[in-house]
């Protein structure tokens, strides 16, 4: 069997639009996806599970190297799993912010007001917590296989997840408490699997407010060659 016959392709579902449909859509996806803030104070009211499991869905939709979809969104609502997690993270970022870190570093965070305390980890009503995996392994002789731009891929699914929850009116943060390997043994995670955020999701607490951060222009980020 030559390499052809074992491809097999189907139609694209592709409707084009009308140029002046395009432009409103992209105009009201720009404003609408420009309000999404991390947030680091969340209300306890849970949230619908059909929303975070829709997210994942279009995060799994993802382009990916190869088409390996490396990445295990796991979802954590579990209160003694997520103080468990708080209780791991925040000795990390006390060592963080306590030495691990630059000056520099420190003097960039300085605006965002934050410190090795995570209330946020228990307080919101779901965790999910990315990994990503640096291979594969084949059932059932676990022999490993390759997978490609892992860090690229699932940098754009998560890209994904984050706008959909936003689109779907929760908030989010993207929380790093490196090394988070710990994440990894508290979820029980294979050999394959290497923790890459955490994204605490819910409702913003009433009255909470962000850092009045800048965003670089279009001018500043676009660069055209015609
Ligand atoms: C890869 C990555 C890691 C981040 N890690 C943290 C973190 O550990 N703690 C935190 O409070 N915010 C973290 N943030 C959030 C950034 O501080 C935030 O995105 C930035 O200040 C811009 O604010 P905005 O998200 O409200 O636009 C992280 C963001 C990214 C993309």
């Amino acid at each position: 069997m030559s390499d052809k016959d074992q491809r097999t392709f189907i139609p694209l579902p592709y409707e084009r639009m009308s140029e002046s449909e395009m432009i409103e859509k992209s105009r009201s996806f720009a404003d609408s996806i420009s309000k999404r803030r991390s947030v680091r104070e969340f209300s306890t009211d849970p949230v619908p599970m059909e929303i975070i499991e829709n997210a994942i869905r279009a995060a799994g939709s993802a382009p990916s190297g190869a088409n390996k979809q490396p990445w295990t969104y796991c979802v954590v609502t579990c209160a003694d799993l997520k103080r468990r997690i708080r209780v791991s993270a925040e000795e990390e970022e006390f060592r963080n912010y306590h030495g691990r870190m630059s000056e520099s570093w420190l003097e960039d965070l300085e605006p965002l007001g934050t410190n090795h305390q995570k209330p946020f980890i228990e307080d919101a009503p779901v965790l999910i917590i990315v990994f990503k995996k640096i291979y594969d392994q084949e059932e059932p002789t676990g022999s490993k296989k390759n997978n490609y731009y892992v860090n690229e891929s699932i940098g754009i699914s998560v890209g994904m997840l984050l706008t959909a929850l936003h689109q779907s009116g929760l908030a989010t943060l993207t929380h790093t408490p490196s090394p988070m390997n710990f994440l990894e043994k508290l979820l029980n995670r294979p050999a394959n699997e290497r923790a890459y955020l955490n994204i605490p999701v819910g409702y913003p607490k009433n009255g909470t407010e962000v850092p009045n951060i800048h965003r670089k222009g279009l001018d500043d980020i676009m660069v055209s060659y015609i």
